[in-house]
Parts: C-alpha cells; sequence; structure tokens
C-alpha cells in the first residue's frame, strides 16, 4: 500500500480518523475532509504530525465544493488509487415528526455526498483502484427513529453494487462495508443510554465494534490482497443478526 494515495471524506473523526491513521502507517499519501469541526482537523494534524496528511475543509454534499477539491488533488499527485466515502451524519426522529428538510439532509450527506465523491474519483482514479463505502448495519436492520439514515445507509448497499459493475471498466473495485453500533461523536449523541445498553445485550460478542474494526477490514478491501472482491457488502458487528 505504501505510496498509494488515498482519500478518506470525514476522516477528522471517529471511523474515518482510525482510517486515516493506519492508512498512513501503511505508507500511504492520504488526503481527507470534513465539513464544519475546524477544532478536530487541527488537532488530527498536530497528533499524527505527517507530511503524508493533507487535509481539505470541503463538504461532500456540495458537487461545487467536491469538484475543487479533486482539482486539489490533481495538483498535489495527480491521481488517486483508493476512495473511501465515509462523512456522514445522524439525524433522529420518528417519520411522522421527521422535518423533511432534515431528511434531505441526512440523504444529501450520507447518500449524495457518496454519489458526488464516486462520480468525480472516476477520472483520477487509477486503473486497479479501490473504493470503499462505510454504510451501516442500520442499512440492513431498519430500526426506529433513524429512517434517512437507515434509508440512506440501504441506497448504498446496491449503490456500491452498481459502482462495481460500471467501475469495472477500469478494473476499479467497490465494496461496502456495514458496521455495526460504535461509540464515536456521532453515534453518542443518537442515542439514549438505555438503548446502547441494549444494544450490547443483544451482541452475541459482548462488545461493541470499534473503530479499529472497521478500519482493518476497510484496509484489507481497499487493498491488492482484496484484488478479486468487488460489489460485496460486509457486515462487521460481533455476531449482531
Ligand atoms: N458510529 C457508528 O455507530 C456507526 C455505525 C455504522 C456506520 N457508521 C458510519 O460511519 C461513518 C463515520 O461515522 P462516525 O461514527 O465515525 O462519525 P463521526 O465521528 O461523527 O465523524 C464523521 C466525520 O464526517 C465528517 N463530515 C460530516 N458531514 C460531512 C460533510 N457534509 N462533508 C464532509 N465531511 C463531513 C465529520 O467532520 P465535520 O463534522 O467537521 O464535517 C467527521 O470527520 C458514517 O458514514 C456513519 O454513517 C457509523
Amino acid at each position: 500500500m505504501e505510496e498509494r494515495v488515498a482519500l478518506i471524506t470525514g476522516g477528522t473523526s471517529g471511523i474515518g480518523k482510525e482510517i486515516v491513521i493506519e492508512l498512513l502507517q501503511k505508507g500511504c499519501k492520504v488526503i481527507t475532509c470534513y465539513s464544519s469541526n475546524d477544532d478536530n482537523a487541527e488537532s488530527l494534524e498536530k497528533e499524527v504530525n505527517n507530511e503524508n496528511l493533507r487535509i481539505i475543509k470541503c463538504d461532500v454534499s456540495k458537487e461545487s465544493q467536491v469538484i475543487d477539491m479533486f482539482n486539489e488533488i490533481k495538483k498535489y499527485y495527480n491521481h488517486i488509487d483508493y476512495l473511501v466515502n465515509n462523512a456522514g451524519i445522524f439525524i433522529d426522529n420518528f417519520i411522522k415528526d421527521f422535518n423533511i428538510d432534515d431528511f434531505k439532509t441526512v440523504l444529501d450527506v450520507n447518500l449524495l455526498g457518496k454519489v458526488i465523491c464516486t462520480k468525480h474519483a472516476y477520472e483520477i482514479m487509477s486503473d486497479g483502484g479501490s473504493i470503499v463505502n462505510i454504510s451501516s448495519h442500520l442499512g440492513v436492520v431498519p430500526c426506529t427513529e433513524s429512517p434517512a439514515y437507515c434509508a440512506a445507509a440501504a441506497a448504498i448497499i446496491n449503490f456500491t453494487k452498481a459502482t462495481a459493475l460500471e467501475y469495472a471498466d477500469k478494473k476499479i473495485r467497490a465494496n461496502s462495508i456495514c458496521p455495526a453500533f460504535t461509540p464515536t461523536p456521532l453515534s453518542l449523541r443518537g442515542w439514549k443510554q438505555e438503548e446502547i445498553d441494549q444494544k450490547l445485550k443483544e451482541t452475541p460478542l459482548g462488545r461493541f465494534a470499534k473503530p479499529e474494526d472497521t478500519a482493518k477490514l476497510c484496509l484489507f478491501l481497499l487493498s491488492d490482497e482484496a484484488s478479486f472482491i468487488t460489489g460485496e457488502n460486509i457486515w462487521i458487528n460481533g455476531g449482531r443478526l
């Protein structure tokens, strides 16, 4: 993986941050983006202190910003080998009470953000590149109070398969991962303590997922070791079905 160029969206916190750190450890050149929290971006920069990391402020749901980001990447490296569509948000409510603008915001970031980055990655991605989309357990198993998040996560699984079919002309692979509840700012904001306790009870392996669990699977799917795996969706959930 050394010297490969990787774009990880939403790499300043949680799961994305762990993927950034592990790719840097493998010697990759890593670009990541975020949309609002400058403090997290500065802390990441200080924490890794690595000239192979570039952080760009870019809202993945805004196509013009994504185009600017890819133009910047072209200037630095002229290509990418890996794309991890990880950026996501969580807004919870019941369907009956959901503000439709909030619903659209979740779809814009969690679904269209991945679509826009995938679209603009094609031209700049080297032949044999690899895309990993971070979906969610909730993309397969629905739950109440998360209809927008569930809908976006489910759509991403089949969008990934469509990407695998289309981008195979450049031997680009595309796979998705569905992590279960992973304590991060996103999930800890979204769930009440009794709901979190219940999730733990439902997990046969008796612990929550860690960002490292998803990062390690993501690195495998990006790597040449997974060179015949494409269009696949993999759960990472401690046996929670
Ligand atoms: N945590 C879980 O339990 C869990 C489970 C399954 C799947 N996932 C998925 O894993 C992914 C990462 O989640 P996480 O839990 O690690 O969340 P997190 O800790 O809140 O991190 C989210 C990252 O995405 C960035 N981001 C948010 N909106 C963005 C936008 N419009 N454009 C660019 N960057 C944006 C955030 O930076 P800014 O805030 O500065 O924009 C941050 O860097 C998400 O796709 C989520 O759906 C999480």
